[in-house]
């Protein structure tokens, strides 16, 4: 058995204070390891609690209030005071079994306050701040007492104050749809209304702010409600009769957290969101293995394939056995097969309900293509799509998974397109929440890994629960088939790694080979081909997909990356960015060999000089370079890849040329 936690030095400073009457007129304050960042906690002379932050002596946020209001009883929000109050300080570290880092640092200071009501029923509440040197988190605790037990939360009413208006890149919350698929915006904070998090925040001295959460259990999420031009407040999705959250005592809320950042790339390099979930619950890990996936997908998309049965049906025995062929020639690992089960015919999105997740379609022989694919050490990658209808998922999870299982498909592709969950609740309230848990761990119990489609949004549960792989919950490749608006702008991917990408990996699925497809809506992929390859180092994801069809890839010199490039990394630097124009990051692959780079732009061409100090000292590299070639263009000509080779070490600098809408994709081959 692995044990995933190294801990190397855990320091535990707890100073439990009676605190007297006066003292709760005091303010309590916790900084960050490097001072840098200042939480101060108070209450105000209505006994409400408040936080405020600094950095560096700059305000990051105002005093802002704390409190839960319930329905069927008062709001605990005034009226408080302090009955003790814990400090410790940690310092410790912990392995991945796979992710950015290989090795997670874990250093914050803590302050815990008891609080109790002075009038009425005496009730209790406990906030938890944790500073880390890339920003805060912050929790209630409800611990068991008389008079609070089972509670319906009606409205949380924590705030985050600014000391002027920011520019927010944000998408809205359900009124595009319901998971997260919007393009972000850039506009001042009274341009905004109910945003979702992670949202990003540029303060005009240079800062970048994000607002999101970590382990959301068990609670609803949280998006931000616009209440004036420098303040949000937490606003949770309701259930369908607007209760925001069911609990009972003792509970605590998820972590509220705000990174602080200098610069964008410190905002994709932030570990606090990870350090703010509990450790695995799965001990055995042997079955988790990172992986890269072809799939009878695309093809759909494009409507050259159909999900449900008829001349164009995708998911045929021979048609998964040609993909298995191509994953096998080529060295993926895994073969998604979509519209394999009953219940695709007709319109599929409007009605869940006559899905089966163990009858196959007569043409598609479960048992014969695993058999297949172990010959080849292919895997099959199972798909699960429930068009909403969660609770008659949760009626055959159980068989499905084991029918899985039984036949060595070790990853699921879950999926929820539709508006409503059982036609009434959210993705993202506390229904959806328990809803994709519940299949998280009946998935754990029967060794198979998760790829969410159409989730709640990401808040760390990877690190409880490493079998959660990967999520879309964004605005992935699939938009350049049907998008009526076109597809994703060039921009979209520069925005992306500081939004959507602070919740977790995202399976975005690059890998676009073939720019001259045609769609009824007219959309296309508006990248290079260079970029596409550089995508596979910016967008992070466990299980990573080749996108294209086979047919596209064969014969193509540049497939070669998407083949050599790894898909989990033990190291990550954002060697330059600005959000929205372009990126460069490097990252070195698990063994600690061989780096990688992506470099990425939006519409503009442009040149970026890249200091190769990331690269280990000593070491020669031979890099591979697939970069944007002669004339290429995402509109008018995207196919032009130079590949060449360049003996390299971390002295040099590396002079990149972006095309509009380009990128361009290195592998730094360790010379021995
Ligand atoms: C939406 C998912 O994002 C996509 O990847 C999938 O092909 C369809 N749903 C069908 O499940």
């Amino acid at each position: 058995m692995k044990n995933i936690f190294t801990p190397i030095r855990l320091v535990i400073l707890s100073i439990l204070a009676l605190v007297s009457c006066n003292q709760n007129q005091q303010e309590l304050s916790v900084s960050s390891p490097n001072n840098k960042h200042v939480l101060t906690f108070k209450l105000t002379a209505q006994g409400a609690p408040e936080y405020q932050l600094t950095s560096g002596g700059e305000s990051i946020i105002e005093p802002s209030v704390l409190g839960m209001a319930f329905q069927d009883s008062e709001p605990l929000q005034q009226n408080l005071k302090i009955i003790n109050t814990e400090r410790n300080t940690v310092d410790t570290s912990w392995d991945q079994p796979w992710g950015e880092f290989k090795m997670i640092q874990d250093r914050h200071n803590e302050l815990i306050v008891h609080l109790q009501e002075t009038t009425g029923k005496n009730r209790l509440v406990t906030i938890v701040f944790r500073v880390f040197n890339d920003g805060i988190g912050f929790r209630y605790q409800f611990p068991e007492q008389p008079h609070l037990k089972e509670v319906k939360i009606s409205d949380e009413k924590t705030t985050f104050t600014f000391p002027e208006e920011h520019n927010v890149w944000w998408i809205p919350v359900h009124s595009e749809n319901s998971y997260y698929e919007s393009l972000y915006r850039k506009t001042p904070i009274s341009k905004t209304d109910t945003i979702n998090t992670p949202a990003t925040f540029e303060t005009k001295s240079g800062k970048y702010l994000a607002i999101h959460e970590a382990n959301l259990t068990d609670f609803a999420s949280m998006t931000l409600r616009k209440t004036n031009n420098k303040q949000y407040e937490a606003e949770l999705v309701p259930w369908a009769n607007g209760v925001k959250v069911y609990a009972k005592t003792p509970f605590e809320s998820p972590w509220r957290t705000v990174i602080v950042a200098d610069k964008p790339g410190e905002l994709v390099t932030s570990t606090l969101m990870l350090n703010l979930n509990e450790p695995s619950k799965i001990e055995d890990l042997s079955w988790i293995l990172p992986s890269k996936y072809i799939g009878i997908w695309w093809g759909m998309h494009l409507e050259k394939y159909s999900w449900g049965q008829g001349d164009k049906h995708g998911a045929t025995t021979e048609n998964t056995k040609r993909y298995i062929d191509f994953a096998a020639e080529n060295g993926l690992d895994g073969v998604l097969v979509e519209g394999w089960n009953e219940g695709w015919d007709g319109d599929w999105t409007a009605d869940g309900t006559a899905f089966s997740f163990t009858k196959s379609y007569p043409d598609f022989d479960m048992e014969a293509v695993c058999n297949y694919a172990a010959q080849n050490n292919v895997r099959l990658i199972g798909h699960h799509e429930t068009a909403g209808a969660a609770a008659h998922y949760e009626s055959q999870l159980e068989d499905a998974f084991k029918l899985y299982h039984k036949n060595g498909v070790n990853a699921v592709k879950t999926g929820y397109v539709n508006k409503y969950l059982n036609k009434k609740e959210w993705h993202d309230g506390q229904y959806g929440v328990r809803h994709y848990r519940k299949v998280i761990e009946s998935a754990a119990k029967h060794h198979i890994m998760i790829d969410n489609h159409e989730p709640v949004k990401g808040t760390g549960l990877q690190r409880t629960y490493p079998n959660l792989m990967t999520q879309e919950g964004g605005r992935g490749q699939e938009y350049n088939a049907w998008s009526a608006d076109g597809g994703n702008p060039p921009e979209h991917t520069t925005i992306l790694p500081f939004t959507r990408m602070l919740s977790g990996p995202m399976d975005f699925t690059p890998g676009n080979f073939d720019f001259d497809y045609k769609t009824p809506q007219g959309a296309k992929v508006q990248t290079t081909l260079a970029k596409q390859l550089a995508l596979y180092v910016v967008m992070f994801s466990p299980l990573q997909m080749a996108s294209d069809l086979p047919e596209n890839y064969i014969g193509k010199p540049e497939f070669q990356f998407v083949k050599d490039v790894p898909v989990v990394w033990s190291d990550t630097k954002v060697i330059d960015a600005k959000i929205g124009e372009y990126v460069v990051m490097a990252r070195k692959d698990w063994d600690e060999k061989n780096w990688y780079l992506g470099a990425i732009t939006n519409a503009e061409a442009r040149t970026v000089n890249i200091p190769l100090t990331f690269l280990d000292a000593n070491n020669v590299y031979i890099a591979e370079i697939y970069a944007d070639g002669d004339e290429a263009h995402y509109q008018s000509n995207p196919y032009p890849v130079s590949i060449t080779t360049q003996e390299l070490d971390k002295t040099k600098t590396l002079s990149l040329s972006l095309a509009p809408g380009g990128g361009t994709a290195v592998r730094f081959v360790l010379k021995e």
